[in-house]
């Protein structure tokens, strides 16, 4: 069990939440890669259970969401919050932009727990942290949440108070972008037009990635678990509709999963038709090793944490000089084809999977700041 210590000097002495640095306790849980700061937060008049984890501040403030998810325990959250916010540090850097890697969850049932209590307790934590993180939202924590706590505590990006907001267009143009430089380096083509496209999930980014296709001219096929998206789909993209779970394994050339993670694994790779992954979904691989696996099959993958940049870089641009300017935000997510193309050259010369490669760049970003 983790043990509590080290309690955070305050600054709002009569408030009822508790800051413990817990650094040292959560270095021994899987997913601690050097962190240089993990901090608990704790109020159990108003409900709180919240853990940051700032995973590496080289390149500048750690930026990430803030997670609401019922982890089973407190370690699994606290694991939870180590791999998200080291996965953060990665997708600054590659995307070129000067923030560290940080995440926060809050152990709490989004649906059920997330009281205006709960969540003033949580912008005090944000406040104390001074800077030191910035965050936004992710699965559980909506827009209107973000705002809440940016009414509280300036620490918050992606909001309608002076914001970025919804970030979901920017990273569908981004991915859009950035499958285009895969349809090119895998073959050879400038355009879309007759391409077959699978886009499993037409939430947010999905449905805006699809429309992005149909007026580049590719054959859509969709799948999402609400009957109403894939029916929109199909009559306003002329898309073909499909199970969800055999959206992976579809006879399409491009496999673009933009819902749940873990959708390519082992277990599939050999079924897989499509010659190229490129979606939005984050930690599309099980396991970082089937990357090895979609390159031995001639399967090019664009790694996930790079294609799907568009909505960090869109929050990060209200943190540059200046303040958020949208065509300036535009204008950094269309790096990512560029970034992309020449991790695919690089992983064709040094016949080794793109994600290796996507990473070795990442780390000589942050190694160059040290
Ligand atoms: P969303 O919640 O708006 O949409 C997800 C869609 O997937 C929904 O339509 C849902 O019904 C569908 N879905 C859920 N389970 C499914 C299943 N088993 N099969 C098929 N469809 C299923 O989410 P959003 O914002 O569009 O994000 C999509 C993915 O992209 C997520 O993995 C997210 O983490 C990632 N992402 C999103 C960013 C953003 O700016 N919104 C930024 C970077 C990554």
């Amino acid at each position: 069990m983790l043990q509590a210590h080290k309690p955070i000097q305050r600054t709002a002495m009569r408030s009822t939440l508790e800051l413990t640095d817990i650094t040292d306790d959560a270095s021994l849980l899987p997913g601690f890669d050097g962190h240089e700061r993990i901090v608990l937060g704790r109020d159990e008049t108003r409900g709180l259970i919240a853990i940051v984890a700032i995973h590496d501040s080289k390149l500048g403030p750690a930026l990430g969401g803030t997670r609401v998810w019922k982890h089973e325990s407190l370690e699994a959250a606290i694991t939870d919050a180590l791999r998200l916010s080291r996965g953060m540090t990665y997708k600054s850097a590659i995307a070129g932009m000067p923030f560290g890697g940080g995440k926060a969850v809050i152990l709490a049932n989004a649906k059920t727990d997330k009281t205006p209590e709960l969540l003033e307790a949580y912008a005090e934590m944000l406040a104390e942290l001074d800077g030191d993180y910035y965050t936004g939202e992710d699965v559980g924590l909506t827009l209107a949440d973000a705002d809440f706590l940016r009414a509280r505590t300036p620490n918050v990006t992606g909001t309608t108070i002076g914001g970025s907001e919804n970030p979901s267009p920017v990273t569908a143009h981004g991915v859009f972008l950035g499958l285009n430089a895969a349809a090119k380096h895998r073959f050879g083509r400038d355009d879309l037009k007759g391409l077959r496209v699978g886009v499993q999930g037409l939430g947010s980014v999905g449905r805006r990635l699809a429309e992005q296709l149909h007026e580049a001219g590719a054959t859509l096929v969709v799948a999402d678990i609400d009957k109403t998206r894939v029916d929109q789909a199909i009559r306003d993209f002329g898309a073909t509709a499909l199970a969800s779970d055999a959206m992976a394994t579809a006879d399409v050339d491009v496999f673009a999963p933009c819902a749940l993670g873990g959708v390519i694994h082992a277990g599939m790779i050999d079924a897989i038709k499509a010659k190229v992954v490129a979606g939005a979904a984050n930690n599309q691989l099980a396991d970082e090793a089937d990357a090895a696996l979609l390159a031995e099959r001639g399967i090019l993958y664009a790694p996930d944490y790079v294609i799907n940049a568009g909505g960090l870089i869109n929050v990060a641009s209200e943190l540059l000089p200046g303040g958020y300017v949208r065509a300036r935000a535009m204008k950094l997510v269309e790096t990512i084809p560029a970034t992309l193309a020449d991790i695919f050259s690089r992983a064709d010369t040094e016949k080794r999977p793109t994600n290796a490669i996507a990473e070795e760049i990442a780390d000589e970003r942050v190694a160059a700041r040290h």
